[in-house]
């Protein structure tokens, strides 16, 4: 998918301003008079010039190639670049097992390609960075927290703001001012750092997927949709007395970033106030469930971005987020319109964060959060990382990888129990998965599986649904080369899955035991898998 830029010029009256493509990411503007020749400079691209008053909009279209499968082309310049170290195989053994087989506790000294997570990692744009220039920086009374508040009420229309560190920061507040010990979540699905928030305080939660949506191999468009039965019997069982709000996480990371429609998300706001109950929205991934609900969901595909963003931001009391996700930069934010709300909260951000107009996040990067959140709105920004997990999660399948589909967002996911089906569960193989792909290829990715979940009240293991080895591609980041090469690797590696083996915990931290929890294998694999890899590949790094 390629955007062409409509690009809409005013009435001659010469003021209106209009962007090209490489100018729009570099924020640089043409008058009307100037752009007349710039315009045939530029003829290569693809423009429509279309007369109307000061509307700038682009739009993702198809871009047909002469002779070649259509790739997703980036519609972005490289200007700034960090040099990859791809370290040999011995060393590449030394440093997993040194990381305790968790790929969290790898050095990016020994990593080539990072896609551990799009968190803090994907791209920042020359604007972005511009705007750090002009930080505003002062405890109390930020005019860079103003713009932050600015943007936030323009883009998920929002305006009463709290600044958190991050995003479980927001997270650990909504949780401490709303849940009391034995209440329930009704909520999609949980990400780890929410579940663990909620058990904090004493809340359990209820996850109300579609059966369908753990089927990892699958066409339907939105499987982070809640079921709406199963949602209504969860108030009636639980009642409603012990529910503080129902959590909706735009697009659920743990099962593969799979997004949830407007329809479905209009549907739960109906129960939500037949029952008095309020919605918190997780917004970390907003852009990319909107860029997919206009993709897929028909009502919506006429609409521009800024219109499905409001739309699901308006359909929550609370919306919250990871700015390291959703703006590209630090920081993250609770925001709603309902003062009582915002009051209730208001103290603690002092207490757990920071004044109320930073909030712990350093105010540089407050002014790239605000740059950010504007430039979700554009689609060729947004859409760049889903239409490359798309490119490679569709080649994948056509090698035969098990993947999970549809395409999601943030990263390609891998059915590490169909790739590694003779590890059982108990022994971890999405973990072992990650180990060993970082083994063959330098590639670090995350386990999402039972390593990443957290035992029960009495201690004991709890399974998880679906183990992924998840490979992320941060916005803008990774070339299709190196997606390419990944994919080769993987290949490689499911050709001779069998010699992956399984893992078992040496140090088990209490909570988020995923973070720096350390592994050994259960026999000795990875020599084995080394072998293989050296009889096939020769001296290849
Ligand atoms: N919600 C979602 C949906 C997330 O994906 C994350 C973080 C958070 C909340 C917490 O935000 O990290 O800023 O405190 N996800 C990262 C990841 C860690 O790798 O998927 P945070």
């Amino acid at each position: 998918m390629l955007p062409v830029i409509i690009i809409r010029i005013a009435a001659p009256d010469g003021n209106t301003q209009v962007l090209f493509p490489a100018q729009e990411l570099t924020g640089f503007c043409y008058t009307h008079k100037t752009c007349q020749a710039a315009l045939w400079l530029h003829l290569t691209c693809i423009f429509f010039v279309i007369n109307c008053k000061t509307l700038i909009r682009t739009v993702m279209n198809p871009i047909k190639f002469y002779q070649t499968q259509p790739i997703p082309l980036e519609l972005h310049k490289v200007r700034i670049v960090q040099k990859l170290n791809l370290v040999p195989l011995d060393r590449r053994l030394l440093a997993i097992k040194d990381a305790g087989f968790n790929s969290f506790k790898l050095s990016t000294r020994d990593v080539f390609l990072d896609m551990l997570t799009d968190s803090g990692t994907n791209a920042m744009s020359d604007n972005q960075l511009a705007a750090m220039m002009q930080a505003d920086d002062a405890y109390a009374g930020s005019q860079s927290f103003d713009k932050l508040q600015k943007a936030i009420q323009d883009v998920l229309g929002k305006k009463f703001i709290l600044p958190t560190h991050q995003g479980r920061g927001a997270e650990n507040v909504i949780c401490r001012t709303f849940i009391k010990p034995g209440n329930v979540i009704p909520m999609n699905y949980h990400f780890t750092t929410a579940l663990a928030h909620i058990m904090a305080v004493g809340g359990r939660i209820a996850e109300l997927l579609h059966d369908d949506a753990l089927k990892l191999q699958s066409d339907n468009p939105f499987k982070g949709n809640i079921d709406i039965e199963k949602l209504e019997k969860c108030i009636r069982k639980e009642g409603v007395e012990n529910i503080p709000f129902i959590r909706m996480e735009a697009s659920t990371n743990l099962i593969g970033g799979q997004p949830f429609s407007i329809r479905n998300m209009m549907d739960v706001r109906k129960i939500a106030d037949k029952y008095g109950i309020m919605i918190v929205l997780d917004a970390s991934l907003i852009g990319e469930n909107a860029y997919l609900v206009k993709q897929r969901e028909e009502e919506w595909k006429e609409n521009p971005m800024e219109e499905i963003i409001k739309m699901m931001t308006s359909l929550a009391d609370l919306v919250y987020f990871s700015a390291r996700k959703l703006s590209s930069s630090r920081g993250g934010a609770i925001c709603t319109n309902r003062k009582a709300l915002y009051q209730k909260m208001e103290a603690l951000i002092p207490l757990y964060e920071g004044f109320l107009t930073y909030g712990g996040i350093s105010i540089r990067e407050i002014e790239a959060m605000a740059v950010g959140l504007y430039e979700t709105l554009d689609e060729t920004m947004i859409g760049q990382s889903p239409e490359f997990i798309r490119f490679m999660v569709n080649g994948c399948m056509d090698k035969g990888i098990p993947m999970v589909t549809p395409p999601g967002v943030l990263g390609a996911h891998v059915d590490a129990m169909q790739f590694c089906d003779h590890i059982p569960q108990e022994q971890y193989p999405a973990g072992a998965l990650a180990a060993a792909f970082y083994l063959c290829s330098g590639v670090r990715g995350m386990e999402r599986g039972s390593v990443s979940s957290a035992r029960d009240e009495n201690g004991n293991e709890v399974l998880a649904d679906v183990e992924l080895l998840r490979l992320a591609l941060p916005r803008r980041v990774f070339t299709l080369s190196q997606v390419m090469y990944s994919m080769d690797r993987l290949e490689w590696l499911f050709h001779n899955r069998r010699l992956i083996g399984g893992l078992r915990f040496t140090y088990e931290p209490p909570v988020l035991r995923f973070f720096m929890g350390s592994l050994e294998p259960v026999e000795d694999w990875p020599a084995r898998l080394v072998d293989k890899f050296r009889k096939d590949f020769g001296d290849s790094l």
